[in-house]
């Protein structure tokens, strides 16, 4: 089976409904990459009317509460997500890790939260510059992914892991070729180790400065099965490119 690659938009904390117009033009020019999947996660408030908007485009969030209901304030389940229309959830970006302190334990119960809905995850994990500079990134991210993947991979939904080096995340730096090639392996062998078969299919993503001049590259990497774009995501004119270099690429056989 060959596996379609997934461009994934993360709009992080940038979309007001003025900006529902620009998710209906990447709708819109999204139609003609039949081989594709496509998503775009937005701020929590703009889920629902994007996705009446646009019902043919996945739109996604970009973090999930682990528990179904409660005294969480300012918190949003996994099914409220799916109750609002969203078809998938961001978990673990490494801003999140960073700013709200989420352990690995957190996002696990988050991914797994989000799977037992119906809700796919892109699970994010990544290392600093200082860890890949003491020549510790692999095992890095080896420990974040040992420590945040769901027990069992989904069933109806799909798990699907986002390596960002934190780095390379809106800086216009991005690792060689070889270095995502290395670490994308890394991360197969350990979903084949966790997963057996099933983690073949399993899609990999990369993020961290991709845009247009540097996606058909990145896209010939073995094991890279898509992207998660931040800014390149926001406007259709820098997004579609970098779809477009994704509909061009090899798809993986899985
Ligand atoms: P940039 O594409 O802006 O570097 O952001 C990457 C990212 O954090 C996506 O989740």
């Amino acid at each position: 089976m060959a596996l379609r690659k997934l461009i994934a938009g993360n709009w992080k904390m940038h979309g007001q409904s003025s900006d529902l117009e620009e998710i209906a033009a990447i709708a819109a020019a999204s139609r003609q990459f039949e081989n594709v999947d496509i998503a775009l996660c937005v701020p929590a408030i703009l889920i629902e009317r994007a996705s009446r908007a646009v019902p043919d485009l996945a739109i996604g969030g970009q973090d999930v509460h682990h528990a179904e209901k409660g005294a969480h304030t300012g918190c949003i389940s996994a099914d409220m997500l799916l109750d609002a229309g969203a078809a998938l959830t961001i978990v673990g970006h490494s801003e999140r890790r960073d700013a709200q302190r989420e352990s690995d334990a957190e996002v696990k119960a988050k991914a797994e939260a989000a799977l037992r809905c119906g809700l796919s995850a892109i699970l994010c994990v990544g290392e600093s510059l200082a860890l890949r500079e003491q020549g510790a990134a692999v095992s890095t991210v080896l420990a974040q992914l040992d420590g945040s993947l769901p027990d069992r991979p989904a069933s109806d939904a799909e798990l699907a892991v986002a390596y960002e080096p934190v780095w390379a995340i809106g800086t216009g730096k991005i690792p060689t070729t070889a270095e995502i090639g290395e670490m994308h392996a890394a991360i197969r062998e350990c979903l084949l180790s966790r997963y057996g078969d099933q983690g073949q299919s399993v899609r990999i993503l990369y993020g961290g400065s991709v845009k247009a001049s540097n996606a058909a590259e990145i896209f010939t990497v073995p094991d890279v099965d898509g992207a998660l774009v931040g800014g390149a995501s926001l406007r259709a004119a820098d997004f579609l490119p970098i779809v477009a270099a994704a509909a061009a690429a090899q798809p993986r056989a899985a």
